[in-house]
């Protein structure tokens, strides 16, 4: 983050500690419980938030060379990434054009061909069909015409952005609408990949997305854990379009009353977090950031998958014990979650509400209304 939006930052926020409250809306909202429970709601979530958006199918430090390729089995298409031999990444349907077979699993290095578990159809980085055994069975075939399914895709800032529709056009500066230069700043893509967790769980995947775009709940839910780092109730909210810039602040921030403003530094007393809409979060910490997907799993309104990824500048065991900590406080959430949605399925509830300090979940809620055409 440049310097000069830090101690604009950094000025707002003293001025809320000063205070005693963060910055607000101007009044509560609510919000149908049925955003969270309706099939309807789902498959057109799914339709036009994970097969027509742009979201994040990996991290360019996962596949550096050509020939590296990783795969996502999340989103409602099976992706196939890779980085073709003039070291532009591609992306294609992970799906063989002879019988529909799954055509690479997981990731690797330096493939040369990608060829089918099945009858060994053949395909080059560029998804060109390049080999089909005993060819005789399949004379007059346009080979040319059957190559992997290309999907739009786009490396921009470290990560790869995706779009699991083939032949739409994919602007992700337009998409962050200003947070790209943010995001830039952090050199994400200098940072490598640590680790990767998958969590599944029984509640929407908006839940899993809730749980971050509000502090109200810290001091009572982590209260055992990471509360006691932060201000009560404290974060700076800035909608990017339909993106979430969200920053939660550490006690530590008041050591900088102290110092002259050209050395003041937002990022060790704060953490920030941004939500590339709609799926993606990221999560900058001082030393490292965390990543999490979340994808709604197959069909079903009420269930999730989510990645959680870290990133960081030096490979060390220390991740692993940064993941288990992190996995500590979030699983808090998630548990939280599936009772929330058990109770929503009940019928319990036909609305909850988001306080004005809550306006970040406001926010990302009104986005997916209006990008599914309900607003
Ligand atoms: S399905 Fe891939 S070669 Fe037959
Ligand atoms: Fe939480």
């Amino acid at each position: 983050m440049k310097h000069s939006n830090q101690v604009t930052l950094i000025h707002q926020i003293f001025g809320a500690i000063d205070r005693g409250t963060p910055p607000m809306a101007e009044r509560f909202t609510r919000n149908d419980t049925s955003a969270y429970t309706s099939p309807q709601r789902a498959a057109r979530e799914r339709e036009v938030l994970f097969r027509h958006h742009p979201i994040v199918a990996g991290f360019s430090s996962q596949i550096p060379n050509p020939g590296d390729y990783l795969t996502e089995d999340l989103a409602p298409v099976p992706i196939l990434v890779a980085r073709n031999a003039s070291g532009e990444v591609r992306a294609f349907v992970n799906v063989c054009r002879h019988r529909g077979a799954k055509l690479v699993a997981g990731c690797g290095n330096a493939a040369k061909l990608f060829s089918c578990p099945y009858h060994a159809w053949s395909y080059d980085t560029d998804g060109r069909l390049v080999a089909i055994p005993d060819d005789y069975g399949f004379e007059g075939l346009d080979r040319a015409a059957t190559g992997l399914v290309a999907l739009p895709v786009a490396e921009k800032y470290g990560l790869i952005f995706v779009i699991p529709t083939p032949g739409e056009p994919i602007d992700i500066d337009a998409m962050l609408a200003g947070l790209g230069e943010d995001i830039e700043s952090y050199g994400i893509g200098s940072m490598a990949h640590q680790e990767t967790r998958v969590v599944r769980r029984r509640m929407n995947w908006k839940l899993v997305s809730d749980t971050f775009w509000e502090a109200y709940h810290i001091k009572v839910l982590h209260a055992q854990n990471v509360a006691p780092l932060f201000f009560k109730n404290l974060a700076m909210f800035d909608a990017f379009g339909r993106n979430t810039r969200y920053i939660g602040v550490r006690k530590s921030i008041e050591k900088l009353r102290d110092l002259p403003e050209e050395k003041w530094d937002l990022i060790p007393h704060t953490t920030i977090l941004m939500n590339l809409f709609p799926n993606t979060i990221l999560v900058m910490q001082s030393d490292h950031a965390e990543v999490y997907r979340i994808f709604p799993a197959g069909a079903h309104v009420g269930e999730s998958v989510a990645t959680i990824s870290i990133l960081a500048p030096e490979p060390s065991p220390k991740w692993s014990r940064t993941m288990d900590l992190l996995h500590g406080v979030v699983d808090q959430d998630f548990t939280l979650g599936e009772g929330i949605q058990h109770g929503f399925e009940s019928g319990a509830l036909r609305k909850v509400m988001y306080g004005r300090y809550e306006n970040a979940l406001e926010h990302f809620h009104r986005s997916i209304r209006e990008a599914i055409g309900e607003a």
